[in-house]
């Protein structure tokens, strides 16, 4: 037992001098803010919304309800709430998995964008305070042996959030009364030079499937010279979804269950992930070769393809050829997945009720950035289409084989608001030919955009 303490102390030893090196020095919020360039201060253009520049009369300068992935926070347009009032778009953290011991204390170092937001003020909760505990300024502690995940919102703009994955290892002071793990337990079964498994994270704590679909949680079992990672797969309901020994879980028919991964080697310890299965939507659409994701044509939930290369190829070339003209292009958010999608849309839904975020939030499988071709840039505001960046890419990204996906005064048509910061990847040759013609993408293909509900 004692090889086995030692070897914990100074795997938490290590990762608590690792988490030192991002630690906040002193407790105010403005002052633990990196510095960080993005480029040009005008293309973060809030502080120009000017709601009378919308010709359209139902477009006022309205959000955009984005976001980037599960990972890096999340990237939220907010509702205006005054002209001139900058919100905070985005929280990033430096550490989004923090593993302590009972007892221990932890703080990823937090930054909100855009630099100029005016009020970057924290909101910190814990979702298990008998495992951790979280302050006022984000100081996590170990309270027993377990995980939860610690959250940080904006309390500027409450859609802007970022988690964090905490595991509270047990301390192995054995006198320690904090100490949760039963003593004896180990003692008396752990035979000599056994490494018991300590913790289960994953990858995704939910899934979203469609009936016949897979998806497969990546598991990381700690610490990393555990004896015998072995998982125990189970589902709370296999008419709702199996799962497999390797974790692989399967859609059988509509509903939700969960489904736990059990180290073989040290049963106390598991995850869970909930699981929610879809009825099977149709096949993707294509449209004279052009894959389509509106309001009229759904993806499947597992279709997942990530950033399509071609796409970021070009992408990449027209930031390049933008910096040569003095512009700076950057991505807001590109690749998003269906349960990503889903838990941005749900929450506008919340927040405006659902004929509201229609307007500017796609349905899950309804995202074009679901297809992997398309990108935010720069900024989420209506105004940016007034900036020179915006300028910039309305006239030149077709040379790139992008087109503006939801031009001004179409969102009869398009289904959607004004998005001057959203492009779509066609080619050069279709872009080219889209941007010639003067219409949006439906009416060049002939096809609606309209929920069937
Ligand atoms: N904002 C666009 C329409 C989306 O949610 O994909
Ligand atoms: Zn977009």
């Amino acid at each position: 037992m004692k090889k086995i303490l030692m070897v914990l102390l100074a795997l938490a030893m290590t990762a608590q001098m690792l988490a030192a090196c991002g630690k906040k020095s002193d407790i105010d919020t403005e002052d633990t803010i990196p510095e960080i360039t993005l480029g040009d201060d005008e293309t973060h253009a809030s502080d120009d919304v000017d709601s009378d520049k919308e010709t359209e009369s139902n477009s006022v300068d309205k959000k955009d309800p984005t976001e980037t992935d599960n990972n890096t926070g999340s990237v939220t347009d907010a509702p205006d709430t005054e002209p001139g009032h900058v919100r905070v778009e985005s929280i990033t953290l430096d550490k989004y998995e923090v593993n302590i011991k009972v007892g221990e204390t932890d703080m990823p170092w937090v930054t909100m964008l855009p630099e100029e937001a005016e009020n970057k003020g924290e909101e910190w909760k814990s979702s298990d305070e008998s495992v951790a505990t979280v302050n006022y300024y984000g100081e996590i502690t170990g309270v027993s042996r377990g995980e939860c995940m610690v959250t940080v919102t904006s309390k500027d703009n409450p859609e802007v959030s970022a988690t964090v994955k905490v595991t509270v290892l047990a301390d192995e002071t054995e006198d320690d009364p904090s100490e949760t793990l039963d003593p004896n337990e180990n003692e008396a079964e752990v035979p000599d030079g056994v490494v018991l498994v300590e913790s289960i994270t994953l990858d995704k704590y939910e899934v979203a499937i469609e009936v016949g679909a897979s998806d497969m949680p990546w598991v990381t079992m700690l610490p990393e010279n555990a004896t015998d990672k072995s998982e125990l797969w189970e589902s709370s309901n296999t008419s709702v979804a199996t799962v497999n020994s390797y974790g692989n879980i399967t859609g059988v028919s509509e509903g939700e269950c969960t489904v736990t991964v059990t180290s073989k080697d040290n049963p106390e310890v598991k995850a869970e992930v909930r699981v929610k299965v879809t009825a099977p939507t149709d096949e993707r659409t294509y449209i004279d070769g052009i894959l389509i994701a509106n309001k009229t044509y759904a993806l499947p939930s597992n279709y997942n393809p990530g950033i399509d290369p071609a796409a970021q190829a070009a992408l990449d070339q027209m930031i390049a050829a933008a910096a040569g003209d003095g512009i700076t292009l950057y991505v807001v958010s590109g690749f998003r997945s269906y349960s990503s999608q889903a838990s941005i849309y749900n929450n506008y839904v919340a927040r405006d009720g659902q004929a509201e975020a229609d307007r500017y939030s796609a349905r899950p499988g309804h995202s074009e950035h679901q297809t992997g071709l398309a990108f935010d840039l720069n900024s989420l505001e209506q105004s940016f289409g007034q900036t020179a960046e915006g300028k910039w890419l309305k006239e030149n990204c077709y040379k790139y084989g992008f087109i503006i996906r939801y031009p001004e005064n179409k969102e009869s048509i398009t289904g959607y608001m004004y998005e001057p910061w959203h492009v779509r990847y066609l080619g050069v040759d279709v872009a080219t030919s889209v941007y010639n013609s003067g219409l949006c993408l439906e009416e060049y293909l002939g096809i609606t955009s309209v929920y069937a509900d």
